[in-house]
């Protein structure tokens, strides 16, 4: 063999080495794994493709965005994936955009992604992801969007989320929160609240602006509809009585009058 082909050799066996990542196969193995159904992945997504998913910035699976060789975006919305989220996404550590939303996954929002330190998008929302929101998220330091509506999270909104000074997309509505709503994401800048009650609506024991006030609020729906049902139930009574002695009274009457005919008729 000559130097040409040695180097030649070299540059095919070096190349993949470049190009593929035991991180990022970890991170898609166990991901498929963790789903109960991966039949409704894109149908590219198989597993001798997750050895190399990257061709330096194009990918091979749907769903997925490489750069310099390494996942960087991943999405799978709207796919009615079942399952659980992997704690091995942490090992995509170069993921700057994660998005599961609009799936049936189950179980709570792992820690691990504490870990992926580029990540700047977070959207997780329209599933049925239960338990407290991971607070070590905040370790996340370039998130710029958190969106974990319609789920069925419950706990407090982590104080430390307050942190992440890039935050400009922030949604938490529709799950099962409680507690008070951290000052440092409500906060007024000027006349405008940084989040609206867009974010944190549809959170039963959610309180603290920039929501309306717990108390009123629960009292003007519940004041009214009792209002409305007790009014209509008591009319309802009060007129069924009234037609009850009035049928009673002409009864009696009539039969008294009965009585007096029966009297003067002569029997035959
Ligand atoms: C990688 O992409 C380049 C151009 O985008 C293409 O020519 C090449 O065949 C691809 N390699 C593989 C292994 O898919
Ligand atoms: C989700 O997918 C369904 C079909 O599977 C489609 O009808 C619907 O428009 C999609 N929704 C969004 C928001 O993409
Ligand atoms: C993958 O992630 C798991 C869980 O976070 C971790 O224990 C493991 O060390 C990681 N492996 C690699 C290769 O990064
Ligand atoms: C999250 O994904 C849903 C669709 O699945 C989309 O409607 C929503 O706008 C996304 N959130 C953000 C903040 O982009
Ligand atoms: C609002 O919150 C930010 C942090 O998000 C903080 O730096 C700022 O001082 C707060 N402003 C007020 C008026 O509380
Ligand atoms: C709340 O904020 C969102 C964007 O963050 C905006 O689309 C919406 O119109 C706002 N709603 C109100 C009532 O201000």
């Amino acid at each position: 063999m000559d130097v040409g082909c040695v180097l030649l050799l070299w540059w095919v066996t070096l190349i993949p080495g470049i190009l593929s990542d035991p991180s990022d196969e970890a991170c898609l193995t166990h991901l498929s794994k963790s789903l109960e159904d991966s039949t409704n992945l894109p149908h590219n997504w198989k597993e001798e493709n997750f050895a190399k998913p990257c061709n330096d910035s194009t990918s091979i699976l749907q769903g997925v965005i490489c750069n310099n060789g390494r996942i960087y975006k991943l999405s799978l919305n709207n796919l009615s994936l079942r399952g659980t989220i992997s704690p091995f996404l942490s090992n995509c550590t170069n993921l700057q955009a994660l998005d599961l939303s609009s799936n049936f996954l189950t179980a709570q929002i792992p820690l691990e992604l504490e870990s992926l330190v580029n990540l700047a998008v977070l959207n997780l929302s329209s599933n049925r992801l239960e338990g407290d929101i991971p607070p070590q998220l905040a370790l996340c330091a370039y998130l710029n969007i958190i969106d974990l509506h319609d789920n069925l999270l419950t706990g407090p909104i982590p104080q430390q989320f307050g942190l992440l000074a890039r935050l400009s997309a922030f949604d938490v509505s529709n799950n099962r929160l409680s507690g008070p709503i951290p000052a440092s994401l409500s906060n007024r800048s000027g006349n405008l609240p940084r989040f609206n009650a867009s974010s944190f609506l549809g959170n039963k024991d959610l309180y603290g602006y920039p929501l309306p006030p717990f108390r009123n609020r629960g009292l003007s729906i519940l004041a009214i509809a009792g209002i409305g049902l007790g009014s209509g139930l008591a009319s309802l009574v009060l007129s069924f009585t009234g037609v009850c002695v009035w049928l009673k009274i002409t009864e009696r009457k009539m039969a008294l009058e009965e009585g007096k005919i029966s009297h003067l008729m002569p029997d035959y």
